[in-house]
């Protein structure tokens, strides 16, 4: 005699679960490096209020320097603070799609370390400029052409995300990570170059700590790859061809300067922007020349172009950095994918 009741004809099974959807719950484990990068990165976790911000002192750099440093933190933010809305939707995608346990797992980490990443932009802006990036009425010239650029840049981040949400559903893993990856590549090269460029104690901290998460990001990328390449077909080929392209004319605005191709902007643009950025390299934050970030974002290029070519995917031409390749022109905002 048992306590449960046993209905005559035996039990009736549960209505299936109309997919895609996160139910019914399991955790299954496919790629057991996937789940030890995961606890891997649960060890690493830091807190950005833990960096010596007291050492960021305002009054150590001239008026335009701080203005020069908010600038550089709100155009890394048009990335680095999209990281986390991008790997959440992407996470959630993760679970509705029942890929393994360890791929959500590894989503979750990505999006935490962003918002870390995000925490930093936002700290690091309103030490030095308070109200910004947007929140401030400009006095001076440059003021003015740092606001106005911001608003810019914003316009156009709005548009990957509207991309990126339609494409998120639309593509499979092997093409969103290729794209993920050549963000994360991105992402580690610039951030190795000002962490040992900078000569500030906590700018030097912070890209450290930033550059080890990016590079944990790319394994993660690097993983699910090995798993979702071999089954490619010609047409997804050509498909993440035109991805990195598309890749490389949006992560310029961070690693060098944008190119034509998907970022509106007015004539004016380029260069303030040049001017801007170079209050932020006087005031010591670690931006390197523009020689200096064409040659890093030409090796960084160089390491994808091998990875993917080993997978039989053709590299787009990069003409702007002398790369040769597969002519890609038009970008679309929806082939913008990739994320820091
Ligand atoms: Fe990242
Ligand atoms: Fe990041």
């Amino acid at each position: 005699m048992t306590d449960v009741t046993i209905p005559e004809g035996g039990f009736w099974p549960a209505p299936e679960v109309p997919q895609p959807n996160i139910y019914p719950m399991e955790w299954r484990v496919e790629t057991a490096k996937l789940a030890a990068i995961y606890e891997k990165s649960k060890r690493m976790v830091w807190n950005p209020a833990d960096l010596p911000w007291d050492l960021l002192d305002p009054a150590a750099f001239t008026r335009e320097q701080r203005l020069g440093i908010m600038y550089w933190f709100s155009v890394l933010a048009n990335f680095d603070a999209s990281g986390p809305a991008v790997f959440a939707r992407a996470t959630i995608q993760a679970f509705e799609k029942h890929e393994e346990d360890p791929v959500r797992k590894c989503f979750f980490s990505i999006t935490r370390d962003e918002m870390n990443h995000e925490e930093c932009c936002q700290r690091s802006i309103s030490r030095l400029w308070p109200g910004g990036p947007l929140g401030w009425e400009p006095s001076t010239d440059l003021e003015h052409a740092a606001h106005n650029n911001i608003g810019w840049l914003y316009h156009n981040g709005g548009r990957y995300w509207t991309g990126y949400n339609a494409a998120v559903g639309k593509y499979s893993l092997a093409v969103l990570f290729t794209s993920f990856m050549m963000g994360e590549m991105a992402a580690s090269t610039l951030f190795r170059g000002m962490a040992s460029a900078t000569g500030h104690p906590l700018f030097s901290e912070m890209f450290h700590k930033i550059g080890r998460d990016e590079s944990r990001h790319l394994q993660i990328c690097m993983t699910i790859l090995e798993n979702e390449w071999p089954g490619l077909t010609d047409d997804v080929r050509s498909l993440i061809t035109r991805q990195l392209r598309a890749g490389f004319v949006f992560l310029s605005m961070i690693l060098w300067e944008p190119p034509e191709g998907f970022w509106e902007l007015p004539p004016y643009f380029l260069h303030n922007h040049r001017v801007l950025m170079d209050r932020a390299r006087d005031a010591g934050l670690g931006v390197l020349s523009y020689d200096e970030q064409a040659e890093n974002w030409r090796i960084a290029m160089a390491r994808v172009r091998v990875i993917v070519e080993r997978w039989g995917i053709e590299f787009p031409a990069i003409p702007e950095l002398d790369i040769e390749g597969v002519a890609v022109d038009v970008i679309d905002p929806e082939d913008i994918i990739p994320v820091f």
